[in-house]
């Protein structure tokens, strides 16, 4: 039997690009955008897991808001209402990485399932993913609504074994970020960690199966593993 089934990616930072906001952090602010969107997405993946150790869940907008909020204070920008909305609504307009169409294509000419699983919520993930026009390549958008917490906590990660109907060794996750590749690996799925960075990897006790530069090295780990 193939080790890969299905495969699930991570959406922001993974399949499209979260620093797209620059442009827009720019036009508001002109010179200070990857200032903005550097600490803004920071504290955005803080505040998730902040608040799901408080057991206080909010849903991603929230925290995307709420970190927007934090970074325009800590850099002394004034953050009106209208402009607040506009950035924020440039989280639902992200651009995919160059080479993810493609990739996407390839894997489905190959006839796995591809999910997206991912801390936003389902409108967000919807968005998203409707504005690039990739919603073909996908059987299973996955939000962490239902369990009402964020990755990476092991129960996110049981919502696509949940929803494929497969054991985790049996899905092949794919991450750019290594704290989610880490969890995902401590949960038991097969991980590619996405690195087109040159980033270090998290010491967070566990280590991608796969390390790869862009997602069009997808389709080579997953014909290799299937014909072992
Ligand atoms: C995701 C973010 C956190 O879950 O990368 O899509």
């Amino acid at each position: 039997m193939p080790d890969t089934q299905a495969i699930v990616f991570d959406l922001y930072g993974t399949l499209y690009d979260v620093h797209s906001v620059v442009q827009q952090c720019d036009a508001a602010y002109p010179g200070r955008g990857v200032d903005i969107s550097t600490m803004w997405r920071q504290k955005q993946l803080e505040y998730t897991w902040l608040r799901s150790l408080m057991g206080q869940y909010i849903s991603f907008e929230q925290a995307t808001h709420d970190a927007l909020v934090y970074t325009c204070n800590h850099l002394r920008l004034d953050l009106d209402e209208t402009t607040c909305t506009v950035l924020c609504n440039a989280y639902l307009d992200l651009s995919p990485y160059p080479e993810v169409p493609a990739a996407l294509q390839r894997l489905k000419d190959m006839g796995l399932p591809l999910a997206i699983l991912s801390n936003g919520s389902a409108f967000s993930i919807d968005s998203v993913v409707k504005n690039s026009g990739l919603q073909e390549y996908f059987s299973h958008l996955l939000s962490v609504e239902p369990v009402r917490v964020f990755k990476p906590d092991p129960r996110v990660y049981m919502l696509a074994c949940q929803a494929l109907d497969l054991p985790p060794p049996r899905i092949l996750f794919v991450s750019s970020n290594a704290w989610d590749a880490s969890g995902a690996r401590h949960f038991g799925f097969d991980v590619c960690w996405v690195n087109r960075r040159d980033n270090t990897f998290d010491e967070l006790g566990m280590a991608p199966s796969y390390v790869l530069r862009g997602l069009d090295e997808v389709p080579g780990i997953v014909s290799t593993e299937n014909w072992q």
